[in-house]
């Protein structure tokens, strides 16, 4: 567990965050604590086995942290299909005992993240929290069955953050996947028949921040505002980059992937709005920080 990034008073809150060294959103999340003040504690692989019960209890005693972040997950969506239970074990089991050990302490509030993937994709609406979840990969599916687990065993101390097609710095994601082709490439095919929410993992961190701070429960939808397909996405990004590259929007039927990934997975950020006191910044927005500021 590595120490506080920052030396603060005894009244600053105390963050916990699993996978906050090297996850993409981790990262950000663990500037954006330090940031606004919080001591910030990190655990990571490299301390030890996070799935091993008798460790991870031993260290979230130890930390006696105001707030657990779990950023560690399963995400590599295709490779779930084959490790179903390597999935489940990291996406449901890891969260559930995460919820259990702060029961068992009697402190600490636990904020976790979960995915747009929970949903069938069969709509045409922005996805609602209270909007029934069904979700079609064994991702999808791990995650819900984590989210469950721990809004039912810590109900009154608990949040589930559902988040969406992240990019940010320091991790390989599909904008930074999109720039670097964009310079090699005279043309890259994109599919253009799933739409979602683009989010930036500092936009993230922040409202992650704020609703820890509140002490937040129950599900949030927390992505930027706006939607768009993987082609338009991809097309907003060479033209940030002033690329000339051509962006070749394909049906996913042309890009066959070992998981199903829903068609329509938009989130409505009513709820978040509301607690913000203003609605998330648009996505485009967010990714010409993103890229102006990295590339
Ligand atoms: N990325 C997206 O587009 C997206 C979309 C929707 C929801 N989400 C959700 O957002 C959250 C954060 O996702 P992310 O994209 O930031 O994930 P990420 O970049 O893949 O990071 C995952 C983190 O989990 C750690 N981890 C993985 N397997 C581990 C293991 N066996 N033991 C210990 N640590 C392990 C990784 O550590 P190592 O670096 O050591 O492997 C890394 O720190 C997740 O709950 C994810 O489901 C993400």
């Amino acid at each position: 567990m590595s120490k506080p990034r920052t030396r603060q008073s005894s009244a600053a809150p105390k963050a916990l965050i699993l996978g906050g060294v090297t996850g993409l959103l981790g990262q950000s999340l663990t500037n954006a604590l330090a940031g606004r003040g919080w001591q910030v504690e990190t655990l990571s692989r490299t301390d030890g086995c996070l799935t091993d019960i008798a460790f991870l209890t031993q260290r979230l005693a130890r930390s006696a942290a105001d707030v657990v972040f779990n950023a560690v997950a399963w995400t590599r969506v295709d490779d779930a299909e084959d490790h179903p239970e390597q999935a489940r074990l990291l996406n449901c089991t890891l969260p559930d005992a995460l919820a259990r050990i702060l029961k068992s302490i009697g402190q600490g509030h636990l904020v976790h993240f979960s995915t747009d993937f929970v949903f069938s994709g069969q709509g045409r609406t922005p996805w609602r929290e209270e909007d029934t979840p069904k979700p079609a990969s064994v991702y999808g599916r791990t995650k819900l069955a984590g989210e469950r687990a721990v809004l039912q065993i810590l109900p009154d101390r608990s949040c589930v953050l559902r988040t969406a097609w992240l990019f940010g710095p320091g991790r390989k994601n599909f904008v930074e996947t999109i720039l670097n082709k964009s310079r090699i490439m005279d043309a890259v095919q994109v599919v253009f028949d799933q739409t979602g929410s683009p989010t930036y993992t500092l936009d993230l961190a922040r409202w992650s921040a704020a609703l820890a701070e509140k002490r937040a429960v129950g599900i949030w939808h927390a992505v930027n505002s706006g939607r768009a397909n993987w082609a338009e996405l991809a097309a907003e990004v060479v033209a940030l980059a002033g690329s000339r590259c051509q962006v070749i929007p394909i049906p996913s039927g042309q890009w066959p992937q070992k998981a199903t990934r829903p068609a329509w997975s938009v989130l409505d950020v009513t709820k978040l709005s509301n607690a913000l006191g203003q609605p998330p910044r648009p996505w485009p927005q967010a990714l010409r920080e993103y890229v102006y500021s990295n590339f």
